[in-house]
């Protein structure tokens, strides 16, 4: 498949990451079908679309028929046949565990056509592995998007071992056509070269806290003022889900070892779903508009 072939897209998974990226495709003025597996996901994905579009344009960042003709091209789907069957590429974003990707590729293989490209946008595991188990993995590559996906610029376009030229080339030409800066990462290595590099940062932020030599607010305001980032580590992790960075960090850990073991504080904030903003409630405070800064 060409890059000048692709009109029809499906994004898998309506959550941060798949609602994000469908409203890129939208914007970028492809038909995008967004699949999750219950109504009532695809209901909040839709209206959360809804929401940044509509913000978008309150900001002049696009005028309001472009953000409503984006939205129309937007179909929520809770059927997987109906989703991909005749799409050209195949976005994926469901959640961060091996065993649910494959799953539903296994499942997508049954209904998309033999020449769509099937991207992942995982955040970290084995692009080789996931495309194996389908019956196009020379068809197959990372499309990692960064969360906000509608505001952030950056598009990893990840090989894996048995990734054309061709696929990499259409998934590339499409993520400029999204109006981002895709980068080719040759080395399918757990968390990529972004992930590989921040998440450790979040990490090592929360041992910090955890040992006491540190609090929320000191870690924060020495990445977010001194270190130069755009939020502080803590305020990162609430944005892309403690939940997504403890995926990242517990299959870093198990492939690479030790010095990425997950922090304890963070496995609490999952097990207790302060997943970030998403919940409403991670390291800091979302409910009631308001947000309070930890001491
Ligand atoms: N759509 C539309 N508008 C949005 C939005 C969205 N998705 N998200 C935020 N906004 C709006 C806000 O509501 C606010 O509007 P308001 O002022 O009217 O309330 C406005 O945007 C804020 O915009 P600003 O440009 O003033 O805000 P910032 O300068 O703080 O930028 C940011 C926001 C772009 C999120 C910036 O803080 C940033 O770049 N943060 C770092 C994010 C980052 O590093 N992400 C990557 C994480 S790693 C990852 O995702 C990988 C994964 O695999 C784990």
């Amino acid at each position: 498949m060409d890059f000048e072939d692709i009109d029809t897209i499906a994004v898998l998974g309506a959550g941060n990451m798949g609602h994000g990226i469908t409203e890129v495709a939208a914007i970028a003025g492809y038909d995008v079908r967004m699949r999750d597996i219950k109504d009532e996901f695809v209901e909040d994905g839709y209206d959360n679309i809804e929401w940044s579009l509509n913000k978008l344009a309150e900001r002049d960042q696009l005028t309001q028929d472009e953000a409503d003709a984006a939205l129309d091209r937007v179909t929520p789907l809770v059927d997987v046949e109906e989703a991909v069957s005749d799409v050209d590429v195949v976005i994926e974003a469901v959640p961060e565990k091996m065993e649910i990707k494959k799953d539903v590729y296994t499942e997508v293989e049954e209904h998309a056509p033999e020449d769509a490209i099937f991207a992942t946008n995982t955040s970290s595991l084995s692009i080789t592995e996931l495309s194996e188990v389908t019956e196009r993995p020379e068809q197959f590559c990372g499309m990692h998007f960064f969360n906000p996906p509608v505001r952030m610029q950056l598009v990893e376009v990840i090989s894996g071992a048995h990734s054309s030229d061709e696929t990499l080339d259409a998934i590339g030409a499409l993520a400029e056509d999204f109006d981002k800066t895709p980068v080719r990462v040759r080395k399918d290595s757990p968390g990529f070269i972004v992930n590989r590099i921040l998440v450790p940062l979040m990490n090592e932020a929360a041992w910090l806290v955890h040992g006491e030599e540190a609090t929320i607010a000191e870690v924060d305001s020495t990445t977010k003022f001194d270190m130069g980032l755009p939020m502080g580590s803590f305020e990162l992790s609430d944005q892309v889900g403690n939940d997504v960075g403890l995926h990242v960090l517990e299959y870093m850990h198990e492939v690479l070892g030790e010095p990425y073991a997950p922090c304890p504080l963070l496995e609490e904030k999952v097990e207790n779903e302060e997943l970030g903003k998403k919940t409403g409630k991670g390291f800091y405070d979302y409910e009631n508009g308001g947000v309070d800064i930890p001491t």
